[in-house]
């Protein structure tokens, strides 16, 4: 498989904090790539610097041999890339196919747009729901629309930031099943997500942060024995420890 995705030394400081710090790491076509780290560890930082909404003071990022380094966000998407947002980012006060038009809206004028909307909210089960207001959906509902806003971009790369987090062991099971069925369709998925059994069940592999750097990777069980990992997590949520 080819690297689709190539992070190389990518840093970012917010004063005396550095948020990112030297972060190398490639994600090939077709995987699903768990992003795991303590709360602050810098995990949204680095997903905002892949979407283009911050800018990296070093390092380089590259998606299928194309160089997004410092590009606006709407060209990284125009390049495939889409980032969900960590807390349910929905127009609350706008329609399901409202919502999900706004995401064609990245590719395409109106018309194809809404097309694209109505074909995304179609491939994740909101169907038959496109004029109900977002505030009126369940929070399994919101997180697929979350889903199909981002899906409605035509992405090969999608960031994927605790998009599962308001949602039980059940409604998780669920979003894994509709991420899988997308990647054999053909999308790649970096997923950042704190419950240890939903990235066991998810992922093949594992990219671990803390204070900013990439402290280990590997599958869910190697880094989940890994002695840096669980150093890194003492004091803070111990992720479950699920080797099943
Ligand atoms: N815009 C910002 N300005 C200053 N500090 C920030 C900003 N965004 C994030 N940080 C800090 O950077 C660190 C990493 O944050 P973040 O990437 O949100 O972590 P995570 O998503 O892993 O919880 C934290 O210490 C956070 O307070
Ligand atoms: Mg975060």
């Amino acid at each position: 498989m080819s690297a689709l995705l190539r992070v190389a030394g990518l840093r970012k400081r917010f004063g005396g904090l550095v948020a990112t710090d030297d972060v190398s790491f490639e994600v090939s076509a077709g995987e699903i790539v768990g992003l795991i780290g303590p709360n602050g560890a810098g995990k949204t930082t680095l997903f905002n610097q892949l979407a283009g909404l911050i800018r990296p003071d070093a390092g380089r990022i590259e998606v299928g041999g194309v160089d997004l380094t410092g590009m606006a966000p709407h060209r990284v998407c125009g390049q495939g890339v889409v980032k969900t947002f960590q807390n349910v980012a929905s127009f609350a006060d706008m329609t399901v196919l409202e919502n999900a038009t706004v995401g064609g809206l990245a590719r395409a004028g109106l018309d194809e747009a809404r097309a694209r909307g109505l074909r995304a909210l179609q491939r994740v089960g909101l169907a038959g729901r496109e004029h109900v207001l977002a505030a009126d959906l369940s929070l399994p509902e919101k997180a697929r629309l979350e889903i199909a806003r981002a899906l409605a971009t035509g992405p090969r790369l999608m960031l994927l930031d605790e998009a599962m987090a308001t949602l039980t062991h059940h409604e998780q099971r669920e979003v894994v099943d509709l991420v899988r069925a997308l990647r054999d369709e053909g999308i790649t998925f970096l997923v950042i997500e704190h419950h240890m059994k939903t990235i066991m069940s998810m992922c093949e592999r594992v990219l671990v942060l803390n204070f900013g750097r990439l402290i280990a990777q590997g599958t869910p069980a190697q880094v989940s024995r890994d002695p840096a990992v669980i150093s890194a997590y003492l004091g803070s949520s111990v992720p479950e420890a699920d080797h099943a």
